[in-house]
């Protein structure tokens, strides 16, 4: 009998079923009440996007280099469902891989300057596949505690140790590594740009510190490629240490104008991740329309470097207006420039002033950063135009003065 009442006043305190818990659950009720977030446009047209009806430029896409409307990625894409069809469906351990998977592969791994990659569905398979993969029992993982949630799925999923150390911090990177046994193998796991705070990762002093420690490398480089380096070959090109990191991981859906994502790195490497981790070996192959739009933004990142120009253009002329304003841009030195309000009603107010003068942000707050730290999430690209920033500096200046 005491038993019976115990498993009733359990399911009452635990709630009654997952539908009630989702129901009552903060986030929902927001959602369902305000609707923040998962904005529909119905048009886009280069940087500009239409919301109910208005017209916007679009200040918070990851397109950094503005090739997603490029003629020549459109005309790929088109060729490729015309002799592919839409899906390879299946995963190509059983299903067999395509010329298209490997054209794109070869491309990437030659432009890295590595000597294979593999290409998944999404980068978020990628990167966790490049931590899940290679780390195991008895490794410890030392990561910046700031890295994208990708990463922290594929950490989960092994049963190495996991330290934690602070945001691109080489001296937190250093006594973490104090504590350890030189031989014990170890992972170190990070991003090359973070994109909620505009930085970029120290690659040389990391790379000087964890030297003759066994530790391996792992470079989630997902808003890297395409903007650092000489022609965008990224963070590790960037130091010119590309062969000095032993993957490099990332995703096809920022600069590169299409969906999907990738893991570089020594041959070896690729081989053990194909048949060695889940996300590569249970999950469909990516399509042959996204995988002719990746190949062909990589083409034009090498044939015409005038993007890229124009994107670091932007990033300057758009930083200098913002700290004119007095605006805390948390030390951004990419294209990725947060503004950082540290208070949730502000960030609130602040991007609604910049919708109503016809600029599309979109808003961070904690807990998903850190405390005070609540912000609006800006990204420049370079397919923003002379009007774009107009636009965009009467709509900064508009909100400075409502708001702060
Ligand atoms: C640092 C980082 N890694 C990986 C990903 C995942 O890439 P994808 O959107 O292609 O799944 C993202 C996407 O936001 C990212 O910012």
């Amino acid at each position: 009998m005491l038993a019976v009442i115990k498993q009733r006043l359990s399911g009452l305190t635990a709630g009654t079923s997952i539908h009630s818990r989702c129901q009552r659950d903060e986030m929902t009720q927001m959602r369902l009440k305000y609707k923040p977030f998962y904005d529909v446009f119905e048009r886009q047209e280069g940087s500009r996007v239409w919301l109910e009806g208005r017209e916007m430029v679009l200040l918070s896409s990851n397109d950094y280099l503005g090739l997603t409307d490029h003629p020549k990625v459109i005309e790929a894409g088109k060729l490729a469902l015309d002799e592919w069809g839409a899906s390879p469906t299946g995963a190509r351990v059983a299903n067999g891989g395509r010329a298209y998977h490997s054209r794109l592969e070869e491309k990437l791994a030659a432009f890295l300057g590595r000597e294979a990659a593999h290409i998944h569905s999404a980068g978020y398979l990628s990167c966790m596949s490049a931590v899940e993969a290679f780390a195991r029992k008895g490794d410890l993982i030392l990561v910046d505690r700031n890295v994208h949630s990708c990463l922290w799925s594929g950490i989960r999923n092994t049963e190495a140790r996991v330290e934690k150390f602070s945001h691109n911090c080489p001296r937190s990177l250093a006594r973490a590594l104090s504590f350890e046994k030189p031989e014990t193998p170890k992972l170190l796991v990070f991003e090359g740009i973070y994109s909620m705070e505009g930085h970029i990762a120290p690659v040389d002093e990391f790379l000087e510190i964890i030297e003759g420690h066994n530790v391996f490398t792992v470079l989630d480089d997902a808003h890297g490629l395409g903007v650092l380096g000489e022609r965008g070959q990224g963070t590790a090109r960037h130091f010119g240490a590309s062969k000095k990191v032993d993957i490099v991981c990332g995703s096809l859906s920022k600069a590169l104008a299409s969906v999907g994502g990738f893991v570089a790195g020594d041959r070896s490497l690729v081989e053990y991740l194909r048949t060695h981790s889940k996300q590569t070996l249970f999950s469909a192959a990516i399509g042959p329309c996204q995988a002719a739009c990746a190949e062909a933004a990589l083409d034009i990142l090498q044939e015409e470097p005038f993007h890229l120009e124009r994107l670091w253009s932007n990033v300057a002329r758009y930083r200098e207006f913002l700290i004119g304003l007095g605006l805390d841009v948390w030390d951004s030195e990419t294209p990725a420039v947060p503004i950082v309000l540290g208070d949730k009603a502000k960030v609130y107010y602040f991007r609604k002033a910049l919708m109503e003068k016809g600029v599309y942000t979109t808003m961070s707050i904690a807990p998903a950063v850190p405390p005070k730290k609540d912000l609006i999430r800006t990204s420049i690209s370079a397919r923003h135009t002379e009007q774009d920033f107009e636009r965009i500096f009467e709509a900064f200046t508009y909100a400075v003065k409502k708001v702060l």
